[in-house]
């Protein structure tokens, strides 16, 4: 979603806030802006579009300063328009600023400005803002950051903010609550940006902000944080561990493809210093101080959105084989608007890549208030959910750029593995030699999936054929449910198909009727358990004359006589296994998209972290 960057100090500020957004992109946005500061007078520039047409709206000769901030919109409160585009400067021009978030009481202190004589140029809350830090600071005559401070106070809502005042152009003051905002410290120079991205190339030294704390970042170096309460806090300086080659695309067309094919290396990152082979044994450091509510837990709870709800599911069929324990899977989105019934002997993990989602951070905190034990599984390093969580495990699949979750959804599955895996073995539920083949598989599944990328034209000869069908269904039992709900949702995301995912047997019930001869049904038939039932589901449709795409363990000889077409999976014997069926998915989707001529890696209304309710 929003995505905001900043920097004072002593470089020309232009690039780095053009490159920060550029970088930022990935996000999800639907208009872009920055304010240079030339002399102490900001110079605002924003249009509605891509950063490629506000670079064409600026040209060639940028304004000259050493101070700025950037911004790109997902708009919530008005159109996408360049009058709604941040930045946004107060009435009498004497506060310029970016904001991501929702001001929920944006309404009622809208009419108190209007009363007092304010006007507004856009639809947005962010301008309300603006103006109500400047009415503070003009009627209260307070400094800049105290105007900033009282009128944080007033506001209800999320809130990631940068903010310039036109009479003290020494300072950038930053703030947030419930949206990320992180310094990078430099030389004498600090750089904002919603996550680090913006800014990793010139430095790994940060400061990641908590909720209702602001930060006065001035030119000399000097950085103070106070909550809005007043309260003095001491900058932590921590080291991001992010590399810029990361964050480029390498040679790949597309950040989704790169992330796809980077999953054999991302899966071994999220289990190296985990699996220890030489004692037999998972090692889950982040998990130690509650590994005895974990054991003893009397139900888990696991809440999500989207593609990490989808790993939620994943995690549901290994906890329950491997260790024994009732789970539940929630959207997030539901869980927080219930009044769901938590004990103290519930364990809640949250699935989350971003550690941003504001309707998974609202359950975690649901469930916290309610006394549950609440464990994170996050990538962001920092982000607000693996820092709201009692305990967690990062998933360490490095930064996923592309709007369509891939890399990410693997490495959280492996986690929920490893979980599943050290819980039942540790309460015995799993026999030791099924125990060491489930280990064992673990292990091997990055080089199955670097084997099975080897060989993408099988599934590109598919997307050629069905490229321009409407609808597609996914079909699959067990844990290939998942598989096939996650499958659709990246098909439809990317390629603007619509596709549904369902439980196999669970198609004679409805989804049945709308199967012909022109329906591409993919079936992820790669069960050990169960095979004759999916062979059923197969006959269903092949019945219907529905075209059968199935995906086949390698040696599969019954189903793939009767599919129309088949792509072969390497073989593998377990539920841990299984996960390797996503990687022909992905690529179906990737490439379909391609041949469509949608825009991949941000694809319409999409948000890479979905920081509002
Ligand atoms: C799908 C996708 C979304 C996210 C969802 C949750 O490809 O990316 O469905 O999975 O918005 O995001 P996180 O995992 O960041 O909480």
């Amino acid at each position: 979603m929003c995505g905001i960057v900043g920097y004072i100090g002593g470089k020309e500020v232009y690039p780095i806030l053009i490159d920060g957004l550029k970088r930022l992109e990935y996000r999800g946005y639907d208009s872009s802006g920055v304010a240079v500061f030339c002399a102490n007078v900001p110079h605002i520039y924003k249009v509605k579009g891509k950063i490629s047409d506000l670079e064409r709206f600026i040209g060639d000769n940028p304004k000259k300063g050493t101070l700025g901030i950037g911004h790109t919109r997902w708009a919530t409160h008005g159109e996408p328009n360049d009058i709604n585009a941040h930045p946004h400067i107060s009435m009498k021009g004497k506060f310029v600023i970016v904001h991501n978030g929702i001001i929920e009481n944006y309404a009622t202190l809208k009419k108190k400005l209007v009363n007092r004589g304010y006007t507004f140029k856009s639809e947005t809350d962010t301008e309300v803002l603006a103006n109500l830090i400047e009415y503070i600071y003009e009627f209260g005559k307070v400094s800049a950051t105290d105007a900033v401070r009282f009128a944080l106070n007033k506001v209800q809502g999320a809130y990631g903010i940068a903010v310039i005042c036109t009479d003290e152009c020494d300072k950038l003051i930053v703030a947030r609550n419930s949206s990320p905002l992180v310094i990078g410290v430099g030389e004498k120079e600090f750089y904002v940006g919603s996550d680090a991205t913006p800014f990793v190339q010139y430095t790994n030294n940060v400061i990641y902000l908590d909720n209702e704390n602001m930060a006065v970042l001035t030119r000399n170096g000097k950085v103070d944080i106070k909550t809005i309460k007043n309260d003095v806090i001491k900058p932590e300086i921590q080291t991001v561990d992010l590399n810029f080659d990361e964050i480029e695309k390498g040679g790949y067309s597309h950040f989704m493809l790169k992330e796809i094919y980077e999953q054999p290396k991302s899966i071994s990152d999220t289990i190296r210093g985990r699996v220890d082979l030489t004692h037999n044994s998972i090692v889950l450091g982040g998990l130690m101080p509650v590994m005895s509510k974990i054991m003893n837990a009397r139900r888990i709870i696991i809440v999500g959105c989207g593609t990490s709800w989808h790993a939620g599911i994943m995690g549901e069929y290994l906890f329950e084989e491997y260790s024994r324990i009732p789970v539940e899977v929630e959207y997030a989105s539901e869980f927080r608007y219930r009044d769901p019934v938590i004990n103290s002997d519930d364990v809640v993990i949250a699935i989350s890549q971003s550690g941003e989602t504001a309707d998974t951070l609202a359950a975690v905190k649901l469930a916290k208030e309610k006394g549950a034990t609440v464990i994170g599984i996050c990538n962001v390093v920092g982000s607000s959910i693996s820092r709201e969580t009692h305990a967690g495990v990062y998933t360490h699949a490095g930064p996923e750029i592309g709007v369509a979750s891939t890399k990410a959804f693997t490495a959280q599955v492996m986690v929920l593995a490893m979980m599943a895996l050290s819980i039942g073995k540790a309460k015995y539920n799993i026999a030791p030699e099924m125990y060491m083949s489930l280990l064992n598989e673990l292990i091997t599944v990055p080089q199955k999936i670097e084997e099975f990328l080897e060989k993408p034209d099988q599934v590109k000869k598919i997307a050629e054929l069905y490229k321009n069908s409407p609808n597609f269904i996914y079909l699959g039992r067990g844990c290939y449910y998942p598989i096939a709900l996650e499958g659709a949702l990246k098909l439809k995301e990317i390629s603007y198909i619509h596709a549904t995912g369902y439980p196999a047997a669970e198609m004679k019930h409805g989804p049945i009727a709308l199967i012909d001869n022109k329906m591409p049904v993919v079936v992820i038939a790669a069960n050990r358990r169960g095979y004759d039932k999916i062979v059923n589901n197969v006959q269903e449709v092949k019945a219907r004359k529905g075209i059968i795409i199935a995906i086949v363990r390698e040696g599969d000889e019954t189903i793939s006589k009767m599919a129309d077409h088949v792509i072969e999976v390497p073989k593998f014997t377990t539920a841990i296994g299984a996960l390797i069926t996503i990687i022909p998915l992905q690529l179906l989707s990737y490439y379909i998209a391609v041949m469509r001529g949608c825009n991949v890696d941000q694809p319409r209304n999409l948000a890479k972290s979905v920081t509002v309710e």
